[in-house]
């Protein structure tokens, strides 16, 4: 039995309910927060890539005014935090989309009953929708102003220079020039209504109903000048029952591709289905832009597209919906120009891509990217510099996209330059160590952040290899298929010059070996460094939020790291290294590491699986799929605020069960799946697409099919 609802009748937990209960349509996200609450609680209408730069602080993206806002009023007296709650629950239809919620308060001398629903809805991405009914158990004038709530909560704010009224709605201006509209449409028949004032002689055993339609669009959207009136035309005679039912159509069509279903445990079959949920609702279905690593939930982390990407949540979208796929792909084929740009400016050659990729491709990582909590002060980190192996991940997502999919065109309309400006990156941001005959990359930051300008990272110098070897792959694979397009590309990328430096690369870069304990140190001097395991570093805290890394953190010099880094080189690369050395080094690190990232959890668990230990990865896997049910993830970096939903976890937990219990792999193009599931899980099924052909997957304790629909 599939469960398909997540529910809580807390209503006190505000800010984590705000994520869980997240409403988006890849365009904008509607935090899980209630009707009647306001900035302070972090109501927020998220907008993707529409961003602002307030004062000195960080650009951050921009969140629109709250269409669905409202105020109640029984016999006079207002709803407020205050109000006795008798009753409330909070629930997601997950299979739908569409947030519920019920309330029972104590107002006005009667009970009073608000029911809701809304949806961002999945066939219009400009539309906001919700249904708002009434019920009271006595007689009572109840009033609810449904006025748009132009009060929108920040971080670094206010983003609005200027705010103008129009029909039924209101037109805003960021403080970089952009324009943010926003109208409201109510059905009210049971009412009556002056402005945006409803009322009625509410009586006991009547449900008082009406429906708002909102709708959001920006001058990114389209021209400033006709912003105005495509938004009051857009506001039609639409039913929102109609609205809801196409939304509806649209999210059944993806959860037909995507459903994954576990028989013999229904906390994990709900955990992953809410992963799955989150993660197609962030997702762009109609921009070329990637998904921020907060999804759409807030303005945290800059509103920025990491290399959680590519490493977590492609790999779900390339096999359900290869649409997505390829918008996440385009925009990184787009954005090229910055990734040169900002490798010029470090002084080398080829794309060194952004680390906190804005809309258009450019770093928005500060050099004090944390604040030390006992001082208060911004702390150096070297995030932005450093973190070279982001252009890995882009090149890697590319290749391996290429070779799942068979689609050359991926190669051919801007893939292959992106491969090779990545490959002539990591070349000219090496060191020839003439002693040693080897190239090696110094001064970097592997994907474990508190150890800082390290070098040679066993993951960073693979994953530079792989980088090489997908451009020099990928010139013959072009050359077969498009010898004239070849010709273009490689005049543009100077090929004359790069193909023999290259090829000698691949030969030449060095690749960590496993210590003669067979430990592959994380860098060099890992192994040096004070061992101990992460409670005794836990114990030196001084102070909860304490910033573990940097050059004073507890954890820099100790080998206790952040996140999966050699066990991500082991899962990344798992055809380099044995079952032994897998199992060696997965229990050598894992004591060490603090699993600060929601990145770590579902690499430990996919690696687990490869080993044969399905039930070691059970619960690094359900950590992943349950951080946004639970709440448990890191609020603060330091003094920065760090919270929302996770998607790059929720794209591990797909990895885990499809990848890594299923043991999907596909080889030339042709899908095997194998059993490791936990010992307690009966069955798990999915679907896959591999090569525009859909697969079924069926998995047991002791079987294992897959086969084309
Ligand atoms: C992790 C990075 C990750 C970023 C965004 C950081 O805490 O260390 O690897 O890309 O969060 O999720």
């Amino acid at each position: 039995m599939s469960q398909w609802t997540v529910e809580t009748s807390d209503a006190t937990k505000v800010v984590q309910n705000g994520n869980t209960f997240l409403i988006a349509n890849g365009y904008l996200g509607y935090r899980g927060t209630l009707e009647e609450m306001s900035a302070k609680d972090f109501v927020a209408v998220n907008l993707l890539g529409v961003y602002d730069k307030h004062g000195d602080a960080w650009r951050e993206p921009v969140n629109a005014p709250d269409p669905l806002h409202l105020t109640l009023s029984v016999n006079g007296e207002q709803l407020t935090d205050e109000t006795p709650k008798l009753a409330h629950r909070q629930w997601l239809d997950l299979k739908a989309a569409v947030h519920h919620r019920q309330t029972t308060f104590e107002l006005g001398g009667v009970q009073v009953t608000l029911t809701t629903e809304r949806f961002a809805s999945a066939a219009d991405e400009h539309l906001l929708a919700g249904k708002v009914s009434v019920q009271v158990d006595r007689p009572a004038e109840v009033v609810i102003d449904h006025a748009i709530d132009p009060k929108v909560w920040d971080l670094n704010g206010p983003h609005f220079v200027d705010e103008k009224p129009i029909t039924d709605g209101i037109l805003l201006t960021t403080g970089e020039g952009d324009l943010v509209a926003v109208t409201q449409r109510v059905d009210a028949l049971q009412w009556r209504s002056s402005g945006t004032r409803l009322s009625t002689e509410a009586k006991p055993g009547v449900t008082y109903t009406y429906t708002v339609q909102a709708l959001v669009y920006t001058s990114l959207d389209v021209p400033a000048e006709r912003l105005v009136s495509t938004i009051t035309q857009g506001l039609h005679e639409t039913d929102y029952q109609d609205q809801l039912a196409e939304h509806k159509a649209t999210w059944a069509k993806r959860w037909d591709r995507s459903n994954v279903q576990i028989t013999g445990d229904n906390d994990a079959d709900l955990a992953l289905r809410y992963s799955l949920y989150q993660l197609q609702s962030i997702a762009p279905h109609h921009l070329d832009l990637s998904i921020p690593a907060r999804g759409l939930s807030g303005q945290t982390y800059k509103g920025a597209f990491f290399w959680d990407t590519e490493m977590f949540m492609l790999p779900f979208f390339l096999r359900t919906d290869p649409e997505v796929a390829r918008r996440l792909l385009n925009y990184r084929i787009n954005t090229l120009p910055q990734a040169l740009k900002k490798a010029q400016h470090y002084g080398y050659q080829g794309a060194f891509y952004a680390w906190e990729s804005q809309a258009d491709g450019r770093d928005a990582t500060s050099d004090y990217n944390v604040t030390d909590v006992f001082t208060g002060r911004p702390m150096r980190t070297y995030f932005k510099d450093k973190q070279i192996h982001i252009s890995a991940a882009v090149a890697m997502a590319l290749w391996s996209s290429y070779q799942l999919t068979g689609d050359v065109r991926l190669l051919t309309d801007g893939g292959l330059q992106v491969l090779i400006e990545c490959a002539k990156f990591y070349y000219s941001r090496s060191y020839w160590s003439p002693l040693k005959h080897r190239f090696e990359l110094l001064d970097v930051l592997g994907p474990d952040e508190y150890h800082e300008r390290v070098n040679n990272n066993a993951y960073t110098n693979r994953a530079a290899l792989a980088t090489v070897q997908a451009a020099l792959e990928g010139v013959v694979v072009v050359a077969k298929a498009d010898p004239e397009r070849l010709k273009e590309i490689q005049q543009q990328v100077d090929w004359g010059t790069w193909q023999a430096r290259l090829s000698d690369y691949v030969v030449d870069l060095y690749i960590p070996e496993p210590d003669a304990d067979g430990v592959i140190p994380q860098f060099d001097g890992y192994r040096d460094l004070e061992n101990v395991f992460v409670p005794a570093v836990r114990d030196r805290l001084l102070k909860p939020n304490e910033y573990w890394g940097g050059a004073y953190g507890v954890a820099s010099d100790t080998q206790v790291i952040k996140q999966a880094d050699v066990v991500l080189l082991l899962k990344q690369f798992q055809n380099d290294y044995t079952t032994e050395q897998k199992l060696l080094n997965w229990q050598y690190y894992e004591p060490r590491t603090e699993h600060g990232s929601t990145l770590s959890a579902s690499t430990y668990a996919l690696v687990a699986c490869e080993i044969g230990k399905a039930d070691w990865a059970y619960p690094f896997f359900m950590q992943s799929a349950t951080v946004d049910l639970t709440g448990k993830s890191k609020q603060f970096a330091g003094g920065v605020y760090i919270g929302g939903t996770h998607p790059a976890a929720n794209g591990g937990a797909w990895m885990d069960v499809v990848q890594g219990f299923c043991g999907l792999q596909e080889v030339d193009g042709r899908p095997t799946v194998a059993s490791h599931l936990p010992s307690h899980w009966q069955s798990v099924s999915f679907k896959v697409c591999v090569r525009g052909r859909w697969y079924q997957a069926q998995v047991t304790q002791d079987t294992a099919t897959i086969q084309p629909m």
